[in-house]
């Protein structure tokens, strides 16, 4: 399988709204660092996303973050996608936030290394120091693939989450990336 990544861009939108919705309900619960309130308004932070990263973020000029997003593509098609969500404070703009995901039925072939990889060139150009997440303790995959990658846990949200009447940890994980 050959995966290629870029940056995502406006006529992606559709295409990556379906993989979204296509999700599991599992693997919706855990990808839910979009800032977006439930899938309905994927496709409005999709366009935000898909502006910002190709350049164009001045057309939203009041919202207090940037969003760049990657794709993965298996020939045209959009198997993965990854974020940084990076604040326009000063004092936190050194520090982005990172949300992936791969399509259902393309997962475990090594996309989302590739993403988790890709991403921390793109935080570097960006001039980031450090990449943060917030990922669920029973999100096995997802911990393995950022301790792999090179992040460390920082901290535990006790009770952050509840999942079908059981109240779950989070782990807060951080990478500071070398110069
Ligand atoms: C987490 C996620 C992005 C990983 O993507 P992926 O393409 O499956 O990741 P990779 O194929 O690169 O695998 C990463 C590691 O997890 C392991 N893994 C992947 N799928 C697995 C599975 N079903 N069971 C056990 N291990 C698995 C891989 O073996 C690999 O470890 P290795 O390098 O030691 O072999 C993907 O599972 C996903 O989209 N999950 C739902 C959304 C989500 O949880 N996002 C993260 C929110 S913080």
């Amino acid at each position: 399988m050959k995966i290629k990544m870029r940056a995502l861009r406006l006529r992606d939108v559709y295409q990556t709204y379906c993989m979204l919705r296509d999700l599991s309900k599992e693997a919706r619960r855990h990808f839910r660092a979009l800032p977006t309130k439930g899938l309905r308004n994927s496709i409005k932070t999709l366009i935000s996303l898909a502006l910002m990263s190709t350049g164009l973020d001045r057309c939203i000029p009041l919202l207090p973050y940037t969003l760049y997003g990657l794709v993965a593509l298996e020939e045209e098609k959009i198997v993965g996608l990854a974020y940084l969500l990076v604040p326009k404070s000063k004092s936190k703009a050194h520090n982005a936030t990172l949300g992936i995901v791969v399509s259902e039925g393309y997962r475990g072939k090594g996309i989302g290394t590739l993403l988790t990889r890709a991403i921390k060139v793109y935080a570097r150009a960006l001039g980031s120091s450090k990449i943060s997440l917030e990922v669920d303790s029973d999100n096995e995959i997802a911990i393995k693939l950022y301790l792999k990658q090179g992040f460390k846990i920082e901290g535990i949200l006790k009770c952050e989450e509840r999942v079908n009447d059981k109240l779950i940890d989070v782990y807060r994980m951080g990478l500071l990336l070398q110069y």
